[in-house]
């Protein structure tokens, strides 16, 4: 049998879904903190295209998103020898967990979760298994490597309580302390990033129009445009953050401002209160193109070679299934599957 492996103290692990048109929203919301946080934990990343087909994808279309988000994270900052950086399905033992998860967790836990009954919509009834069952192989993706930590984002706080329930009650089955209860990992200053034509609805990958997103790959000349032709409201912007109350659209921009210049909203204010969107909007696209034009052409540069792109993730792959096989045949020993405990 394999030694046990230590338990983590310090460990991070997040999924990423492979969409194509990663957008300002994802950077600040989620890929910018990953970035930081490799300084402080292991950390291992996955873009999960096993939960990708929940819904339908075409299978081209899937490998090319897989590579636009992987490219996408190493030109925001993700070291692919600081971290671990695959994609879900090269790892067996992700699929493997998450049919003993399956086994765990009940109808009742799951019929909670929000994510299926949005996802699902009307029509529950042609929603495959797999939409259902998604959590239990989010479960699984955190706990094959027994990660301490996850950052998420508040859409996924539910998720994430669900693989502690999972933990716990595996661990209780079988009287033993073998699974971490993870914890949320919550930035300040993750944002929240909205349309650039509707300041009440997130900025999305799916709105029609291009001009309410910053997309990652846009280069200097449209991102410029984009933020001129943000809609705003014909009022000065006020000296604290009190005022920004029900101008959706200016405290998404100033949002968006002090998350780039990596300030705050009252800093923000202090500089630019009393003024219009006149003087404001330009110092913004000076910002923002300063700060994502670079990762444009980086991620550009990196697509131009899908072949390093497939290297780095199938070492990523290598690397995260060194971790997690021993741990899998160790839940496979605690099951009771016969064979297991004596790989
Ligand atoms: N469900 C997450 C999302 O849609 C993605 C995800 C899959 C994930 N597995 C994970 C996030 C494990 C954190 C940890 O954003």
């Amino acid at each position: 049998m394999t030694s046990i492996p230590p338990m983590p103290e310090n460990r991070i692990f997040s999924g990423i879904q492979p969409t194509g048109n990663l957008h300002l929203g994802n950077y600040l919301g989620a890929i910018r903190n990953w970035v930081t946080l490799q300084d402080n934990f292991e950390s291992i990343y996955c873009v999960v295209d096993l939960h990708a087909i929940t819904v339908p994808q075409d299978p081209k279309a899937l490998r090319q998103s897989t590579r636009e988000v992987a490219a996408s994270l190493l030109a925001a900052g993700i070291s692919p020898e600081r971290s671990i950086l695959f994609n879900q399905s090269c790892v067996p033992q992700h699929s493997q967990l998450a049919w003993v998860f399956n086994c765990i967790a009940r109808l009742g836990w799951l019929n909670r979760m929000t994510q299926f009954k949005e996802k699902a919509g009307k029509n529950r009834e042609n929603a495959t298994v797999g939409l259902y069952s998604y959590p239990t192989l989010m479960a699984a993706d955190i706990l094959a490597y027994r990660a301490t930590h996850v950052p998420v984002g508040e859409d996924q706080k539910q998720h994430l309580e669900l693989t502690r329930d999972i933990a716990q009650s595996f661990n209780m089955a079988f009287d033993v302390p073998f699974f971490p209860l993870p914890e949320p990992q919550i930035f300040g200053s993750a944002t929240r990033v909205m349309s650039l034509r509707d300041g009440n609805s997130k900025m999305s990958k799916s709105d029609a129009s291009d001009n309410s997103r910053i997309n990652l790959t846009d280069d200097a000349d449209l991102i410029a445009q984009k933020i001129r032709k943000a809609k705003t409201d014909p009022d000065a912007l006020p000296s604290e953050a009190a005022g920004l109350a029900g101008r959706g659209e200016a405290q998404n921009l100033v949002g968006i401002y002090a998350a780039l210049a990596d300030s705050d909203v009252d800093a923000v204010l202090s500089e630019f209160g009393g003024r219009g969107f006149g003087d404001f909007k330009p110092a913004l696209a000076d910002l923002a193109v300063s700060r994502l034009a670079p990762m444009g052409a980086r991620m550009r540069a990196l697509l131009a070679n899908p072949g390093d792109i497939d290297a780095i993730l199938a070492d990523g792959a290598a690397r995260a299934e060194a971790i997690a096989a021993p741990i899998i045949d160790q839940v496979n020993d605690i099951v009771g599957f016969l064979g297991a405990g004596n790989r």
